[in-house]
């Protein structure tokens, strides 16, 4: 009988942390995936914008685990974004490959890491979009919190006359 009670209020106790871990994962779901379609995981939003609009920016994005093929950016298309769940080790990095058609000009560096989504965080899980900008000078990353665009890299002057880019992604994964 006593086997019996112990077993019972015990497995009743279990049941109803069952219930409540089900509730929240449920509850952490709805959340999330009314607004952004992640789950658990923060949403991101990379999105750059070209104000060279008489030159072709071309654009080579990937992760580990995606790639995102090459893009134009010019007067045509000004802008370029793409959306995604961070992963559960919050270890989602994007690297970008950019080069000019008209010149030997280009730049790798990474729009997405760690870092940048502290940066980008903006306390919605809707809304946390990294704004990156391409001018002549160089690439510009919008500050969230001074509201002004703060410059982060020039092109490199080191493309090689061939017409394919050289050390695509070399300097950002290990
Ligand atoms: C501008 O880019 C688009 C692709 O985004 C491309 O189809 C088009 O040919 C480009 N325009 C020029 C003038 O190169
Ligand atoms: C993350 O990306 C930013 C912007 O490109 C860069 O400044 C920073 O060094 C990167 N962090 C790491 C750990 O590589």
């Amino acid at each position: 009988m006593y086997n019996f009670i112990s077993w019972f209020l015990e497995s009743h106790f279990m049941m109803r942390k069952l219930c409540f871990l089900i509730l929240i994962f449920v509850w952490l779901n709805l959340v999330n995936s009314s607004v952004d379609g992640c789950t658990i995981t923060k949403g991101y939003a990379v999105h750059m914008l070209t104000s060279i609009t008489y030159d072709n920016v071309m654009v080579h994005c990937k992760s580990k685990d995606d790639d995102l093929g090459v893009h134009i950016l010019n007067f045509t298309t000004l802008e370029y974004s793409w959306t995604f769940c961070e992963n559960w080790l919050e270890s989602t990095l994007y690297s970008c490959h950019f080069w000019r058609a008209s010149s030997i000009d280009e730049q790798t560096f990474q729009v997405f890491n760690r870092t940048m989504a502290k940066t980008c965080y903006q306390g919605f899980h809707d809304a946390n979009t990294c704004h990156w900008g391409i001018k002549q000078d160089g690439f510009y990353l919008f500050d969230n919190y001074a509201r002004v665009w703060a410059k982060q890299y020039d092109w490199n002057h080191g493309r090689k006359s061939s017409q394919k880019p050289i050390n695509e992604f070399a300097l950002v994964y290990p």
